[in-house]
This record gives C-alpha cells, structure tokens and sequence, in this order.
C-alpha cells in the first residue's frame, strides 16, 4: 500500500465541446483551475489537474458532417488544437481527457449497466422540444408557440423516443442534506441557494439516452441507445483517474483519500453540476467529497460574446499584442467568484498600465536599480531595525500572506490579488517615506538605507511569490532578477526576513512597457471596422437563388406603433388585390403616419410568423447607409405595381 506522505488535490475545469471555439470566456475556467492547481503545488500539495473535451452529441455530429469529417477526425483535430492553445496560456494540466477514448467510453458504459441493475435508470418515453445547439429538452411554456429555444433563440425539434431515464427524486433529500451538511460544498452561498431552491421545487427524472443520433457511446445492454452527453460527460472526472479499471490508484488517491476536490464551473452548468452529478455519485455508492466553485461569465459591452454579434475575442487576439500574463492577470482580477465580469480593450488597457507597468513594473524596476546603485546589487539582513514604518511594512507583509493564503484556497482569486497589490502600494508608498536617495547622501545613514533597500527586496519577494499562480512567468522573471535561491522560494518561507545575504542582477528588462491608450484605441477601432465589414460580407449567391425571391410593390395603407415595442411597426399593406399585415423594426426611423400612402417594396413569399402575437406576412425592404439609419425603398411611379423578381 501506497504511503501518504503528501495531502492532496485534484481540481477539474468542466470539459469544453468540440466545437471549437475555446475564448476567453471558457479560457478563464481553465486560466483559474490552472491558478488554483499552482496555488496548492506551491502549498506542498500532491497536485492533479485535468481538463479535456467533450466530444459527444448530436451537435458535434452535425458540426463534423457539415466540415465533411469523420466525427472521430474531427474531434481529434479540436482536441489537438485545444491543447496547443493550454500549452501556449501556460497551463499546468496533469492530463487532458477526450470522452472518445476508450479509457472513458468503457467506464461509462460499464457505470450505465450498474445504474440500470441498481434500479437507478429504467426504460421510458421521452417527448418534448429539443434544441440541438444546447444539448437540452425544454417544457412547452419555456419554447412557446414558435418552439425557439429560450437560451439560444434558435428553432426547437419536436422529438419523441424511447428513452432511458436516471431517478432522481429517490436522491433529493440526500443531496439536501448533504448541501445543508457541507455549507461550502457549492461556492459562493448565492449559487448554493440557487440549487436548494431548484431541488425543493421537486425533480423530474433526467433522460440519460438518445436514440436519435449515433454520436455516442453506444448503451451495452441495448447498443441503439446513446448515453447521452451529461452522464457521459460528468464522469470523465472519475473515468480519468482510473475508477472501474483494474488500475484505479490515481481514483484511490484524489478522490476517496483525496483531501481537496474541486470542479470549477460556469454558472450555466451549475445544476448538472451540482444536482445530477452528485446524484450519479450517490447512485454509484461514490462518497460525495468534491466542493463546486461557481463563477459567472466573461461579458462584452453587448452581453455574451457570439459569432453572430461578431465580438467573440480568442485568446490569442489578447496575447499576440500584450502578452501572455497579462491577459491571465486581467482575466483572474475581473472576475469574482459567483458573478460575472466585463472584457474590454480599454479596460485592460487601463489595467495593464496601472496595475502591471505602474505599480508592480515600478517597484521592480525602482528596487533592483536602487539596490544596486546604492549598494553594487547586495541586499544583507540589516541586525536591527531602526526605523518604524520598516516595521510597518513588514507587518504589513505578514498580514497580507495569511490573507492571500485564505482567498486562494478558497478560489477567492480577485480579493486574494486585491490584497497583494495593496501591499505593491504600500511598498511603492513606502520608498516615498523613506526617501533613499536622501538617505544615500548621508554617509551615517548607511544601515537605515540599507534596511530600506532589504525591506523591499523581502517585499518583492514575498509578492513574486504570491503572484506566480497567478502570472507564473512574471514571477520567475522578478524573482531571478532578484536572485532568489530555489530554497527561498518554497511555501514555508512566505515568511518575512528570511533572506540573509543577496545580489540582485545588474540589468534588467523592463516588465511591462507602458502602453499609449491613444494608440490601443485606434488600434481596436480599426479592427473592429474590419471585422464589422467582414460580418455584414454575405456569401455569394447565384440568379437561381434571388429569383426565388418574390419582391412586389405595395402600398400602405396603415401603419401603427406596436402596443409596449419601441421598434416594431405593424402596417396593414395592399398588394395587388390583397391586403397583408406586415410587421417592421423601423419605428425608431419614421413615424407611422408619414408612411401612410407610400409605395413601398416587400418581399412577399417570406414564410409568416407570429412576432410578439401579431402575424406578419412579409417583410418591407430598407436600406441602410450608416449603422444608425435605416430607410424605406420606395416607388416612385404611381401605377407600378408589377411583380419584380
Ligand atoms: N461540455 C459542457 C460541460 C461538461 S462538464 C462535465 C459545456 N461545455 S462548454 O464548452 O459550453 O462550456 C464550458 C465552460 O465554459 C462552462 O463552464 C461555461 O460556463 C464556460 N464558459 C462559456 N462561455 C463563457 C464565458 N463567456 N465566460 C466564462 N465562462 C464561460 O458546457
């Protein structure tokens, strides 16, 4: 038997779906696993990290279809690139799992067949409208009439099948206690209230199977059946480390002896998360010793990042222009636990030269030239402390490493970081106070500006360390230039003043040069405008399409202001010898009299819909010459009233 000698962690990011289009939304999930898998190797702690994709489901099915690849391929090519990118953020993964692997695949069909033998999954019916972009069933009252799907917008797919369904009611008062049991099991408290409220509300059973696609992994004792992607996808955080197979000592290890388990999640996966995961656990008779953090998303000014809006920003966007610390740095200070963040060029701007080139690059660059200026690079632990506010710093330093020691292990990064740049202030403050180059003046004044020159070194120290979860190759830069032995560098000596003798390098780089805001805006501005062109660009179409076109002239005979819209317009329009109702996002244009009388172009074979309860049986053409305007095309011929096509 294997010896314990270490405690341990294993932390998780959820897996991405191979569609991809990893950002820098999902690169914050991984970013963050990848500071708190640091924080606690740092701490001494036998560390596993995992992250990989799912690869699963009728969507990837289609997205591999539609690229003309195998399904296999084509996931295996995303899983290649998705790697690459983890290896250019620097990430620390211990391993990274496709749930196409047969390691995974054998596991769940195997964890399936107990579920069933169990009683914990039966044979049903399943009926609903489905949403292939979202992998999920919705109830009749969340589509509507239109059956559009309420998170995506895109149009819903009446399914029914036979289906394999997981109880989950047997488990609700477990799971409830449990939760009431485990106050920091799901992390922060306001997500965890989420959950206990959903879960009282009362649970319907989950639908585990498909039938409708082949993308799957087949169910063994029915092979027609899929697993679908959840109960697939949820147990790659066991299937990883060995569990079901005859090796499964990493499971052993970081999960039943584990001493920290921890699946780090976005806040729309929570419930899977933290109802029908542990659910499954529970089922399987697995002890339930993970805790959930929950964090929200990366938002841009528009809400969501999304192709259609065009403002989706990839990593490398980020990192091709500012380097690669500075976008984990922005990324792990905006955001707080629970809530969502903001990402825009000028706010990273503005944290890149406040934070980074002014208040850390300066105490870098201050300290080191100091030191060697005043004292040719050596720094020695001064015998006794002259002057009050050096005391000050340090104590100052002593409370910073316990905070910062609480909000890291506790995926409190932002606060953590907060406190540590607090203590970059104070000793930015600090050479103020003590003015050194007064003190270098006066030859009697030698030890005081010595013990300022090492009170700084320590402080430096202390932060380069506290930081390299966070920006790992910043810290080894800073701490290099500093000559820091590898000794002074480990976790029992985030200690103030256990430095005694040092020389810090002669010539430094610079960490982070200023950035000109100007310059950044006009830089973004311009690639915005491209990008905005390269958006509105359509594809090519041939005279066969526009013909199926039918454009007619019409005339208005009626135009309203739709009751509670400040866009919409609902026009009672004559074409021919018929009278339509057309709906028209032009309120904000014109005002609906004006229109009255006016021959206008419409297409008029477009499929009706219901737009807010009104029909709408066609569409008016405009144009538009500038992104606030938009206008009517009209017909100036009095009698024209041909069909044109
Ligand atoms: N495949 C599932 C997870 C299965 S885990 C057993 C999935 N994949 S995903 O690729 O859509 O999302 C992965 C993670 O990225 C989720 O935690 C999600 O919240 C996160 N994010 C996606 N967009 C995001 C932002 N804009 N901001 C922050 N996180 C974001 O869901």
């Amino acid at each position: 038997m294997e010896v314990k000698n270490k405690k341990t962690c294993y932390v998780t990011t959820p897996i991405y779906y191979s569609s991809g289009n990893v950002h820098i939304g999902n690169s914050y999930t991984t970013i963050a696993c990848d500071v708190f898998a640091r924080y606690y190797r740092f701490k001494g702690y036998d560390t596993f990290y995992l992250t990989g994709m799912d690869e699963h489901g009728l969507k990837i099915e289609e997205a591999a279809k539609k690229a003309g690849k195998d399904p296999q391929d084509f996931v295996n090519q995303i899983a290649k690139e998705t790697k690459l990118l983890w290896k250019e953020l620097n990430i620390s993964n211990d391993d990274f799992i496709q749930t196409s692997e047969l390691r995974h695949t054998k596991v769940v069909q195997q964890i399936f067949e107990q579920l069933l033998q169990n009683g914990d999954i039966y044979l049903g019916y399943y009926e609903g409208d489905y949403c292939v972009s979202c992998e999920a069933f919705f109830t009749k009252t969340q589509v509507g009439e239109e059956g559009i799907c309420p998170d995506c917008g895109k149009p819903t797919r009446k399914v029914k099948e036979e289906s394999y369904f997981l109880r989950l009611k047997k488990y609700s008062a477990r799971l409830l206690k449990h939760i009431a049991d485990n106050p920091d099991f799901i992390q922060p408290e306001s997500r965890r209230n989420e959950v206990v409220s959903f879960v009282e509300q009362g649970l319907e059973d989950l639908c585990v199977s498909r039938t409708s696609f082949k993308w799957g992994i087949p169910v063994l004792s029915n092979p027609k059946h899929v697993v679908y992607v959840w109960i697939d996808a949820l147990c790659n955080y066991i299937t990883a480390l060995g569990y079901g197979t005859n090796n499964p000592a990493l499971f052993e290890k970081y999960w039943l002896k584990g001493d920290t388990v921890a699946h780090v999640v976005g806040k729309d996966i929570l419930r899977f998360h933290a109802i029908f995961w542990p659910i499954i656990l529970m089922a399987l008779n697995i002890p339930l010793n993970f805790k959930l953090y929950v964090h929200g998303w990366v938002l841009m000014k528009e809400g969501k990042m999304s192709k259609s809006v065009g403002n989706i920003v990839f990593p490398r966007d980020v990192t091709s222009r500012y380097g690669l610390d500075s976008l984990r740095y922005y990324l792990v200070r905006e955001m707080p636990l629970g809530n969502d963040c903001l990402f825009s060029y000028d706010r990273f701007v503005e944290r890149y030269n406040t934070d980074l080139a002014n208040d850390l690059g300066n105490l870098v660059s201050r300290t080191i030239a100091m030191i060697n200026k005043y004292f040719k690079g050596y720094v020695i632990k001064p015998e006794q402390i002259l002057n009050p506010i050096s005391v000050e710093l340090s104590k100052f330093a002593s409370e910073t490493i316990e905070k910062y020691q609480d909000y890291f292990a506790n995926f409190r990064f932002q606060n953590g970081l907060i406190e540590v740049w607090n203590l970059i202030n104070r000793a930015n403050k600090y050479i103020d106070e003590t003015s050194p180059w007064v003190l270098a003046k006066d030859e009697t004044k030698k030890e005081e500006l010595n013990e300022v020159m090492y009170h700084l070194y320590e402080s430096l120290r202390l932060i380069a360390m506290m930081i390299s979860p966070v920006i790992p190759g910043t810290a080894e830069t800073i701490l290099s230039n500093l000559n820091v032995s590898y000794a002074n560098r480990a976790w029992n000596k985030l200690v103030f003043g256990v430095t005694t003798r040092e020389k810090v390098q002669e010539k430094i780089e610079v960490l982070f040069k200023r950035l000109d805001v100007l310059e950044e805006q006009k830089y973004h501005q311009n690639k915005t405008a491209k990008a905005e062109n390269k958006v509105n660009a359509k594809a090519e179409i041939t005279i066969t399409d526009f013909e199926k076109v039918d454009i007619r002239v019409g005339e208005i005979l009626e135009a309203n202001k739709m009751e509670g819209s400040d866009k919409l317009l609902i026009f009672k329009i004559k074409i021919e010898d018929s009278v339509r109702q057309i709906i028209s996002g032009i309120a904000q244009f014109y005002q609906p009299q004006e229109l009255v009388g006016k021959r206008v172009l419409v297409v008029a074979n477009l499929k009706p819909v219901t737009i807010r309860g009104h029909l709408s049986e066609g569409m008016i053409l405009t144009a538009s010459s500038s992104k606030d305007s938009l206008e009517i095309i009209q017909v100036m011929k009095e009698n024209s009233f041909a069909k044109i096509s």
